[in-house]
């Protein structure tokens, strides 16, 4: 066992990663960044459309209407809080990307172009806001070298490929973290007075999804490990334009360009289920639209079981200069030229708004008694692995790079409001981590019959399948004992492989497993949550209910048993310049 000393462990690189790595490094703390992939391949790079905050640079806009729209967009369950702090730092953080260096698409006179996305709008819901500040369709890519850039710059150190197994936990305080270096096949130590987790989120509990296959929510699932809990692991959002059958990203940016989407009978349906923001509603109100029009049997192809999104009524220089990325994709993944040819698309997982619960400044917390709020020592969470929680029951497209810079910033700033530079290490009793290892080298020896691949596809499966845009009790119920059978089929679980050196097939295991766990309590979540709100849509419970639901759900994992909780949802502001905006009907 290798030991390293570090005031600050991020684990993750990816655009909150990167910016907690380089807020911390600028504060003269020792910073050790850990990563999986190299920080360029991280999942960020994947984001298009952008990244919003007022800035107001193509017509009126004013952060207090984004904290309304973000409000409204997660179906009240966002707290109010910290949907306050990321609005309001969204426009200081932004211009600072601009200035790291981050090659924004420009208006004619200069400034950052900023393009409409959904669910966005000026004056509390009365016109359509331009909010979203775009690289192209290639901003998380913009953003994610630019970070690594000016990381390098101030001689962050990175241990590039090395696998995150468990948190340190003493006393209920985390120490540091301890992680499997690929290249050398050793095991670290990493001793730290905060442990940063910004390792993304859960996507590949599913079939089809958004997320790179690296997107297994490992910090989600070590938290778990540690006895703390997850939060609103229910909601799982649709991003309405997944390229059929491949399942790649269509940005929304596409229909803040000007794309709108057609059923069978070529209706823009989306004026039926949004008379006002039609095409630009929520994603989740637009992918149950989508879901709707299919299952009244209004789909497009052979199976009528996608539709159509267009663009080819859009001038050839517009796709060439705005969305050049998904045009590409979509000529790879669909074989069609976009200028000519509708895209065919479906609803596909793109995002988790649950996750490691934090207060503002990313530091975790857990229920304590009757402290919701309780602050666990040492440890912190960030970007879509955190549950700020700021995007509630549905995120709005372009809050997610947003929420990755303004909480990587505040987690830095938190950081060194903490910790004084080289403060000194206590000793650490091996006990601590004892059974960490106990885990890696038992999943590392393991000699059952089931392989990694048939347990995934299976989990997968049910997910895709139980845990779907609509949901039943039935459904779901059906998906609780499935995922308790293929959880239980890990234990059979064979690898082929047991060294210690690039040992792929023991990186897959280890985050199958870390997906398992995670899948387990998404689908305990989504059955005891009996109402609909924002990406959770209960058709037995289609109305949302605040009298019963108007509150975070916590979930535990102990052993196989999920033990479930709640926590209040902040319904007040940190200042007097925003007021508090009460539950109401949600129309778009
Ligand atoms: O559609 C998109 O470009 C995705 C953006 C987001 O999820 O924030």
């Amino acid at each position: 066992m290798i030991i390293h000393e570090f005031d600050v462990i991020i684990v993750g690189a990816g655009g909150a990663g990167l910016r907690a790595t380089l807020g911390t490094v600028e504060k003269g703390l020792k910073t050790a960044c850990l990563t999986k992939v190299f920080p360029t391949r991280s999942h960020t790079v994947a984001a298009q459309g952008g990244i919003s905050a007022a800035l107001g640079n193509m017509g009126e806009d004013d952060w207090r209407f984004h904290f309304y729209d973000t409000v409204k967009g997660s179906d009240w369950l966002g707290d109010q809080d910290a949907i306050e702090y990321m609005c309001r730092e969204a426009i200081p953080s932004v211009i600072e990307l601009e200035h790291y260096g981050v090659p924004f698409s420009r208006t004619a006179d200069g400034k950052i172009y900023q393009r409409a996305f959904g669910g966005m709008t000026t004056h509390y819901g009365e016109g359509q806001a331009q909010r979203t500040c775009a690289a192209a369709d290639k901003t998380g890519h913009a953003i994610l070298h630019t970070l690594y850039q000016q990381a390098l710059k101030h001689h962050a150190e990175f241990f590039v490929e090395y696998v995150a197994l468990d948190l340190v936990m003493e006393n209920g305080e985390c120490r540091g973290v301890i992680a499997w270096c690929l290249d050398d096949g050793l095991l670290h130590l990493f001793k730290a007075h905060a442990t940063i987790l910004a390792t993304g989120g859960y996507g590949r509990t599913y079939f089809s999804c958004t997320s790179a296959h690296t997107v297994t929510g490992d910090g989600n699932a070590m938290v778990l490990r540690a006895g703390l809990p997850l939060q609103d692991m229910e909601f799982i959002q649709f991003h309405p334009t997944g390229i059929y059958g491949a399942g790649c990203l269509i940005t929304e940016g596409a229909r803040g360009e000007g794309g709108y989407l057609t059923n069978s009978e070529g209706e823009r349906f989306m004026e039926r289920y949004a008379p006002t923001a039609k095409d630009l509603a929520s994603r989740d109100v637009v992918s149950r639209a989508m879901t709707m029009e299919i299952h009244a049997g209004r789909g497009v192809g052979e199976l009528k079981d996608h539709l159509y999104l267009h663009l080819e009524h859009l001038p050839p220089a517009l796709l060439h200069e705005r969305l050049p990325g998904i045009s590409e994709t979509s000529r790879i993944f669909a074989g069609i030229d976009v200028t000519k040819q509708p895209i065919p698309v479906l609803p596909t997982v793109h995002y988790n708004m649950g996750g490691i619960p934090t207060n503002y400044h990313a530091e975790v917390v857990t229920l304590d008694g009757e402290n919701p709020d309780h602050v666990v020592k040492g440890l912190m969470a960030i970007g879509e692995a955190a549950c700020v929680s700021v995007h509630g029951a549905n995120r709005l497209g372009s809050n997610s790079l947003l929420d990755l810079v303004v909480f990587g910033r505040a987690a830095a700033l938190r950081c060194a409001e903490l910790i004084s530079p080289n403060q000194p290490h206590s000793d650490l009793n091996p006990d601590y981590y004892a059974e960490a290892l106990a885990r890696f080298e038992k999943i590392r020896n393991a000699n059952g019959n089931s392989k990694t691949a048939e347990i995934r596809s299976a989990m997968q499966k049910t997910m895709q399948s139980k845990a779907a845009v609509f949901r039943t009790q039935s459904t779901l119920d059906e998906g609780v004992a499935e995922m308790k059978s293929v959880r239980e089929s890990f234990e059979n679980l064979g690898l082929t492989d047991r060294s210690l050196i690039w040992n792929t097939d023991l990186v897959e295991a280890l985050e199958l497993d870390n997906l398992l766990s995670q899948a387990t309590v998404a689908i305990h979540a989504a059955a005891n949550r009996h109402e609909s709100r924002g990406g959770h849509a209960r058709e037995d419970y289609p109305l949302r209910d605040d009298k019963n639901w108007l509150k975070h759900t916590l979930t535990w994992l102990q052993k196989n048993a999920v033990n479930i909780d709640y926590r209040p949802v902040h319904l007040y502001t940190l200042t007097d310049e925003v007021e508090m905006i009460a539950p109401k009907a949600r129309v778009y």
